[in-house]
């Protein structure tokens, strides 16, 4: 809305059309009120004089009404006192635009011709320049030059967020927060409202890592988005996954962080991308062979063998290893012996110590601890608690999946031969023809004699 004096009403009734006239009874301007002017007006652009006012494509109300006068104050034969204070002049018959929380610099400063063209402009609003060279006119052009810029940037929309004028909002911005990006970015505004899970930054204001204008980062980011950025963060990780022994390959694709985490919302806990054990399967769906070893198809393995153990039930890779890396064997949260053998010691056995009781291998002689046993005598005492050469877990169990009964392998790696366990389960106990002795019976019930 444009505040009109009651002395220019006539010229700019005549361009306005719908402009709201405020009458205006002070007479503190002598310019529209002054007989020369009127008659100074009509000669003002002939052929010779003035020949290109009004033939741009945007021309200024009252210059396309020859009303020069209403600007300029003649002082005598075609001489025109010099306008000294153009933003002054310009709120003569415009709207103070200094009313709001945020104004802008130059507008506070009344600076209005440094943007307008007071007479007239190939750009609309006799602006000076189009779109975004307006603004850098004054504003820092390195930051349209980075290797990365915004779409809206791209095209010169600076306006698109900030008011050029004044607004309620720091910054000028033409709305709060993430609400300015969920004007455009819809997609995201709706995945922020469908999702379960969203990433605190995220959540709390997308310039925690990207750039409103551009970047020498891909997506504007800051560095780079599939590492470097969570690390800016998420300090304690980059150490966790620096100390690690053994190291993940899985956290060294392409994608890094991002292969399994997605940095807005996800539909899964700790923004992961996909049920926990479903991803690992993304990858884990093949044979690795590298020269630091081999890795099994974990998910032929499961495939093919039925039954598998409680967590692996419960889709819970993460119980056991560290995705992100560990200082044990094969990224396990705990200890456990890459070897088959191994002196007795509760600590050797962490691992599975974390979720089932150690008293299993610790008590020589029970009829509760464990169902390994012959009578009372405890089997896995016998196998495992012993100073040197006490049988592992592995000797026996696969961590992961069997078809036999209580995850009992069929045979287990000795140097370069697969040393069978050939267990047989019974009712009240079971027998093995392992690569080790003779056939071995056990009986919970009425022990055996094994010679
Ligand atoms: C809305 C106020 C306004 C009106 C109406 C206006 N001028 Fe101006 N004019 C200015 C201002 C302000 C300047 C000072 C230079 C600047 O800021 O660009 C100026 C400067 C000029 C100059 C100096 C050279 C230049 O372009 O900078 C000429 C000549 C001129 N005007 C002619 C005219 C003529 C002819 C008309 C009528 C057709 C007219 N003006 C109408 C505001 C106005
Ligand atoms: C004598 C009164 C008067 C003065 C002084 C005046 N304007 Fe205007 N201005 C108008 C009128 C009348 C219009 C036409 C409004 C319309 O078309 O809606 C207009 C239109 C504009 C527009 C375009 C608005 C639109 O919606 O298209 C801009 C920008 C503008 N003026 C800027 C200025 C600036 C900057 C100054 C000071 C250099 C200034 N005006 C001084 C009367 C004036
Ligand atoms: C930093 C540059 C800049 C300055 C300084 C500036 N303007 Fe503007 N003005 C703009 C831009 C850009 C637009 C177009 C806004 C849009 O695209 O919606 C505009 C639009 C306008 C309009 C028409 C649309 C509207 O908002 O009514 C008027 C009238 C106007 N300005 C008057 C002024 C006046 C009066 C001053 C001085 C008090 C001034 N401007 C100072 C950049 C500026
Ligand atoms: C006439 C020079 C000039 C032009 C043209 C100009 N600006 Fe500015 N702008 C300034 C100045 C001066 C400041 C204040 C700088 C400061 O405080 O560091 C400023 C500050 C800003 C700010 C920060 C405001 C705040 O509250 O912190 C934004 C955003 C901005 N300008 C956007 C724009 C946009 C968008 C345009 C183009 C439509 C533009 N500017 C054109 C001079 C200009
Ligand atoms: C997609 C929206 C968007 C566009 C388009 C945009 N900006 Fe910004 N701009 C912002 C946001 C958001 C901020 C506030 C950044 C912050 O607070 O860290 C900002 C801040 C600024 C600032 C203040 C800088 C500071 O460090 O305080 C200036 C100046 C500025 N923008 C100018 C421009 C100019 C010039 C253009 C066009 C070339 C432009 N902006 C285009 C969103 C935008
Ligand atoms: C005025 C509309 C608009 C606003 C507001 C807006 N954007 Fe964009 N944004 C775009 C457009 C257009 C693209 C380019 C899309 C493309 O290339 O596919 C884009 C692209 C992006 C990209 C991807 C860049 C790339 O290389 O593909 C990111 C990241 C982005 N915007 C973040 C933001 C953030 C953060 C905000 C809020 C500060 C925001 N946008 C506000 C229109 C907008
Ligand atoms: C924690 C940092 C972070 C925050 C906060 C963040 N982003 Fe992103 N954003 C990223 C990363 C990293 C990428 C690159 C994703 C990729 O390569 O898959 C990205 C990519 C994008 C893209 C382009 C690719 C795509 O997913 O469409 C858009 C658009 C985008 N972000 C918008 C937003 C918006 C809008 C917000 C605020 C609601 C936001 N971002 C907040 C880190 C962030
Ligand atoms: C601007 C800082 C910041 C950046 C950058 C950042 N994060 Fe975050 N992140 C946080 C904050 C704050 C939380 C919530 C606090 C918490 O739960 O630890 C969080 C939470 C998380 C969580 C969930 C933690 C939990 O216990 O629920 C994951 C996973 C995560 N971020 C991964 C990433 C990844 C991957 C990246 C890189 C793409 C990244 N973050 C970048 C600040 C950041
Ligand atoms: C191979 C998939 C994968 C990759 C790659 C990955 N993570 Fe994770 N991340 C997970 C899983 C799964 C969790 C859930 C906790 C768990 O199971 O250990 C998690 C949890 C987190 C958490 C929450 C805290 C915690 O440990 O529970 C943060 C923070 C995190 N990751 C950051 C990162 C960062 C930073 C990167 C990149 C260096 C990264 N992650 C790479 C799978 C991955
Ligand atoms: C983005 C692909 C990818 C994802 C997702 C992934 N991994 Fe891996 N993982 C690998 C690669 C590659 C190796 C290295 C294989 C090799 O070279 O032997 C590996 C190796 C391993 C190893 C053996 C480490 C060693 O050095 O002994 C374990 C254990 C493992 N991953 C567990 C998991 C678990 C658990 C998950 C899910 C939380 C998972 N991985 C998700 C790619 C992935
Ligand atoms: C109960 C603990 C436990 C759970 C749960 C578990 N693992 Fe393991 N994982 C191990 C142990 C122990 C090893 C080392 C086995 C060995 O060398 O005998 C291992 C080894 C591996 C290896 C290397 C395989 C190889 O070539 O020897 C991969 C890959 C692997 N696990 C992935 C997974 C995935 C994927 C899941 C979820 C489906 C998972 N693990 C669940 C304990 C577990
Ligand atoms: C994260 C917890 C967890 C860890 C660690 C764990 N287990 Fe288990 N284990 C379970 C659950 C749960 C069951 C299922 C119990 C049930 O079905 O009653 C189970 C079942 C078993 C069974 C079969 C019992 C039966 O009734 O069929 C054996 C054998 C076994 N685990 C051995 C191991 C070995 C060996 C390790 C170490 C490599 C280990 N577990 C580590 C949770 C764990
Ligand atoms: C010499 C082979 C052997 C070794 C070594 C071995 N186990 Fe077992 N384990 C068995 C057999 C056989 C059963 C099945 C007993 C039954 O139900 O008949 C069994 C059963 C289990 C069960 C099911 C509950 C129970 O006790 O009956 C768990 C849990 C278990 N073992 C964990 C372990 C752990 C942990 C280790 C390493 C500390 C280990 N086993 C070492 C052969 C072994």
């Amino acid at each position: 809305m444009k505040r009109i004096r009651s002395g220019v009403a006539p010229v700019a009734a005549a361009v306005v059309g719908a402009l709201i006239l405020i009458p205006y009874g002070s007479h503190d301007n002598a310019r529209a009120t002054d007989a020369k002017a009127a008659a100074a007006n009509e000669s003002c652009v002939t052929d010779k004089c003035h020949a290109g006012m009004g033939k741009e494509k945007f021309v200024h109300g009252p210059v396309a009404s020859g009303s020069c006068t209403s600007c300029h104050i003649p002082t005598g034969n075609h001489k025109f006192k010099p306008i000294t204070n153009s933003g002054k002049l310009c709120l003569d018959c415009h709207e103070r635009l200094d009313s709001r929380k945020v104004v802008h610099a130059p507008v506070r400063a009344g600076k209005c011709t440094t943007c307008h063209d007071p007479h007239q402009s190939p750009n609309k609003f006799q602006l000076r320049k189009a779109g975004g060279e307006l603004c850098l006119l004054c504003h820092d052009r390195a930051m349209v030059s980075t290797k990365f810029v915004h779409g809206p940037v791209s095209v010169g929309d600076c306006t698109a967020c900030h008011n050029p004028h004044q607004g309620d909002i720091p910054k000028l911005l033409v709305a709060k927060g993430n609400d300015l990006c969920f004007t455009c970015h819809t997609d995201k505004a709706e995945a922020f409202k469908s999702s379960k899970f969203s990433h605190a930054p995220a959540k709390d204001s997308c310039l925690m890592c990207h750039s409103p204008h551009g970047g020498n980062f891909r997506y504007n980011l800051p560095t780079d988005g599939e590492q470097g950025l969570c690390f800016s963060c998420h300090a304690s990780k980059q150490q966790e996954i620096a100390e690690a022994t053994t190291k993940h390959k899985g956290l060294e694709t392409s994608k890094k962080c991002l292969a399994c985490h997605d940095p807005h919302v996800a539909g899964y806990p700790k923004q992961l991308r996909a049920q926990p054990m479903d991803l690992c399967m993304t990858c884990h769906d093949r044979e690795y062979n590298s020269p630091t070893g081999r890795t099994a198809n974990m998910k032929e393995l499961l495939a093919k063998n039925i039954d598998h153990h409680g967590p692996i039930k419960e889709k819970d890779c993460s119980s056991c290893h560290n995705t992100h890396g560990s200082k044990n064997f094969r990224m396990l949260r705990e200890y456990f012996p890459p070897v088959f053998y191994s002196g007795y010691n509760p600590d050797n056995y962490k691992l599975c110590f974390m979720c089932h009781e150690q008293t299993l291998a610790s008590e020589e002689s029970t009829t509760t601890m464990t169902g390994f046993r012959n009578g009372r005598k405890n089997l896995h005492y016998v196998h495992v608690n012993k100073q040197t050469k006490g049988r592992t877990c592995r000797a026996c169990h696969d961590a992961h999946a069997t078809n036999n009964p209580r995850h009992i392998r069929d045979a287990v790696p000795f140097g370069a031969w697969k040393l069978p366990v050939g267990f047989t389960k019974t009712e009240t106990g079971g027998s093995c023809l392992p690569g080790c002795h003779k056939k071995v019976s056990y009986d919970r019930d009425k022990p055996v004699e094994n010679n």
